[in-house]
């Protein structure tokens, strides 16, 4: 398993590109099943999700592959609807394959996903929305087993904002017959570029991005022979800021706006740092004399994210003062608490809600233990800071959402280098 070697204490500064979003991309991928035909996609990141939602597709009769740095997916008809539990289990959203074969095909066989590290992640709130538009659904054997002849068009209404389950209905709604509206819709960013692709194909969908979602169901969509380009990475643009912000230095993300991510920028200027948003990109620079602890509560978008709590985290522990820190969303996103403390941070955490006592003076490196992809995002960034030398082993968990992370870190001066071991 291979680990990050990292020397802290370096001001990162320069300029780096995003890759195209994990959480957009894994989504358009999967909704290329809706549409037999070859699909186009630019600026799909090269990661590990990417290719085990590439694997699952392969047994739905997608052929998929890069070609002169295009994603390709060749849809046929699906020879079969299951979608293994050797596959799903590997990346919880390849449960967003339920809605698309549903709706094509009229039959699915998924496998529940399972819990993660942050939580138990049900889907309990997309399999009541699948059965209000007439799916037929049982649970057996650890698979979800959903037929319908026709999904029928209704009204959704969420208990509580699920980015998966408006993925999920959005997509089986575009084949539905009549008119589905999603209230309560989530309104990310990836929602809107979901969206925007199925359009593409002929889908007809209003309100995307906002918490009511209106789909008139069509008969058929049709590949428009046209590439599609995946958003920016918001998260990873997220943490490269905080990389730069967190160890005192000046890092310009070169992106077209929106940069989405107004909460962070927010957040950031009030601990101190100044932001500066323009046509090419966004630039942080720190203020001397190091940086002001604020709270932070984590909530659906456009609040602060979720996926950039953990690292957010880590920068508040350098920070003058304290921070109290509210996880809103997930029930167990504080894994990265007992590493950091590892390093000398000061946290006292109670369910939700942690409380930052900043150490200006910083942290000191030591091996530590990723757990997830974000938690791990957050050692790195804290390893950035620290004086002397950090380990973050079982980064595999990193190479699941973050592209050449350490290539891109190397390009703003970072001492951090991949051992494989
Ligand atoms: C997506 O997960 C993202 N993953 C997550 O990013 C992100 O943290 C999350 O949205 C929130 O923004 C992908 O897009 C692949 P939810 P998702 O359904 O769709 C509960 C990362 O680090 N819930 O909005 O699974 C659920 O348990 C990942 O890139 C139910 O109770 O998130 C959670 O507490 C981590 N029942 C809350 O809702 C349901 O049926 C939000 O979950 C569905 C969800």
């Amino acid at each position: 398993m291979d680990q990050f070697l990292i020397q802290g204490g370096i001001p990162l500064s320069g300029e780096v590109q995003v890759s195209g979003a994990k959480n957009s991309a894994l989504k358009l991928l999967i909704a290329s099943l809706l549409c037999e035909g070859r699909h186009y996609f630019r600026n799909v990141p090269n990661l590990v999700d990417i290719h085990s939602t590439a694997k699952l597709l392969e047994t739905l009769g997608v052929k998929t592959f890069f070609e002169n740095d295009l994603f390709i997916c060749d849809v046929g008809p699906a020879q079969q609807t299951l979608a293994h539990y050797d596959l799903v289990r590997k990346m919880r959203a390849s449960i967003l394959v339920l809605g698309p074969l549903l709706t094509k095909y009229g039959r699915a066989q998924v496998s529940l996903p399972g819990g993660c590290a942050i939580g138990n992640r049900p889907i309990d709130l997309h399999i009541e929305a699948l059965r209000q538009m007439g799916a037929e659904i049982t649970i057996e054997e650890g698979y979800v087993h959903a037929r319908a002849s026709r999904l029928k068009g209704t009204k959704i209404l969420f208990d509580q904002v699920t980015v998966g389950g408006t993925e999920n209905v959005l997509m089986a709604a575009v084949l539905a017959e009549g008119k589905t509206v999603i209230e309560n819709a989530a309104k990310e960013p990836e929602i809107v570029d979901l969206a925007n692709f199925l359009i593409t194909l002929g889908a007809k969908i209003k309100g995307q991005g906002t918490s009511c979602i209106e789909i008139e169901g069509v008969n058929s969509l049709r590949a428009s022979g046209k590439e599609y380009v995946v958003m920016p990475d918001r998260i990873e643009a997220g943490t490269l800021l905080l990389a730069g912000a967190i160890t005192g230095g000046r890092v310009k993300v070169q992106q077209a706006p929106p940069f989405h991510l107004e909460a962070l920028f927010s957040k950031l200027r009030e601990a101190g740092f100044k932001i500066v948003e323009e046509a090419d990109g966004v630039t942080l620079e720190s203020p001397s004399g190091g940086h002001r602890a604020v709270d932070v509560t984590t909530a659906p978008y456009p609040h602060f994210p979720t996926d950039l709590q953990a690292q957010f985290m880590a920068l508040m522990c350098f920070a003058h003062g304290t921070s109290v820190i509210t996880e809103t969303v997930f029930e167990n996103r504080f894994m990265h608490v007992p590493e950091l403390m590892r390093m000398g941070a000061d946290i006292t955490s109670k369910s939700r809600v942690a409380v930052v006592r900043g150490r200006p003076r910083g942290l000191t490196g030591a091996p530590v233990m990723a757990t997830d992809l974000r938690a791990s995002a957050s050692l790195v960034l804290a390893g950035l800071a620290a004086q002397g030398q950090t380990t973050v082993n079982r980064i595999y968990h990193l190479d699941r959402g973050y592209e050449r992370l350490e290539q891109k870190l190397q390009c703003l001066g970072a001492k951090v280098e991949r051992i494989a071991t």
